[in-house]
């Protein structure tokens, strides 16, 4: 058994996502939220310029999120950008992921968000206190489908975006009170917040705008279990897979505050 973690309308699974979603029925999911290790696990991607090695590990995912998604399902994908290793220019991933998706693949580009997001992106120091490049301060997020017409409305967001145009793609989202408890016990311990760990806002705009309640959203790269805490505040069912142990703990740390959840390794 491979939940570490429940709450009454999903779980935190420590695996490998490539087993967890054979498992699933195909058309049972009407979100896959997530965010990918654009870097690659230990910066393999770092001399991958073509973006080729990035499309060929993640091409396979997508084969299953094609599987699972319900006829109007999403697909939403936060990326950032790559520098190649310590040289001062970037790699394509980005442009080539989704040009495989659309042109071979079948997948369509419904739209792009620009989230403001510099505090996770990696710091070169090397290049912008030398003044010779900028800090990145967007993230990109692809939303995606397998059908013209997935399911959507901006209704339950408009304004949400928390800067820009009210009905516009530039999202302004940060820490809130819905993990104050993390922070708290992070505080109690005189820990840092785990870097990595997405703002619950950010995956809680998708879910609101893309899926009803009782939905199923999907996260296969789980870490710290932001999209479950995102999905159970609003009534969405959920599933996160996570492979690294770490990471696993600091989901465990933050899901295990909410409301009937249920520690599966006490
Ligand atoms: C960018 S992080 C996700 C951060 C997450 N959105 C959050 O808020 O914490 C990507 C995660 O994917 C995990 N990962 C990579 N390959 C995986 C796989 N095959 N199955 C499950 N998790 C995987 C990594 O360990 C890493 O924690």
């Amino acid at each position: 058994m491979t939940v570490v973690l429940s709450g009454p309308l999903g779980a935190f699974h420590h695996v490998d996502s490539r087993e967890l979603m054979p498992a699933l029925p195909a058309g049972s999911v009407e979100l896959v939220w997530t965010s990918p290790p654009f870097e690659g696990i230990d910066g393999v991607f770092a001399d991958d310029p073509a973006g080729r090695a990035f499309v060929r590990w993640l091409r396979p995912f997508f084969k299953e999120f094609e599987r699972l998604l319900t006829p109007t399902g999403s697909m939403v994908i936060e990326m950032g950008h790559t520098w190649l290793g310590d040289q001062a220019t970037r790699g394509v991933q980005n442009a080539a992921l989704l040009a495989t998706l659309v042109g071979e693949e079948g997948w369509h580009l419904v739209q792009e968000f620009y989230w403001y997001n510099p505090h996770q992106l990696r710091y070169r120091p090397d290049l912008v206190d030398t003044r010779l490049r900028f800090h990145d301060s967007v993230s990109l997020i692809y939303w995606l489908s397998r059908g013209t017409q997935p399911h959507a409305s901006t209704a339950p967001v408009i304004g949400a975006q928390g800067g820009g145009r009210p009905d516009g793609n530039y999202l302004v989202l940060d820490d809130d009170e819905s993990d104050a408890q993390y922070f708290a016990d992070c505080a109690a311990t005189d820990e840092t917040p785990h870097p990595d760990r997405h703002p619950i806002a950010v995956p809680g705009f998708f879910i609101d705008f893309l899926t009803s309640p009782g939905d199923l959203v999907l996260d296969p790269f789980g870490g710290s279990g932001t999209t479950g805490l995102a999905a159970e505040a609003r009534g969405r069912r959920w599933l996160c897979a996570e492979c690294s142990p770490d990471l696993v703990e600091i989901a465990r740390r933050r899901l295990r505050h909410l409301p009937g959840a249920v520690d599966h390794l006490l």
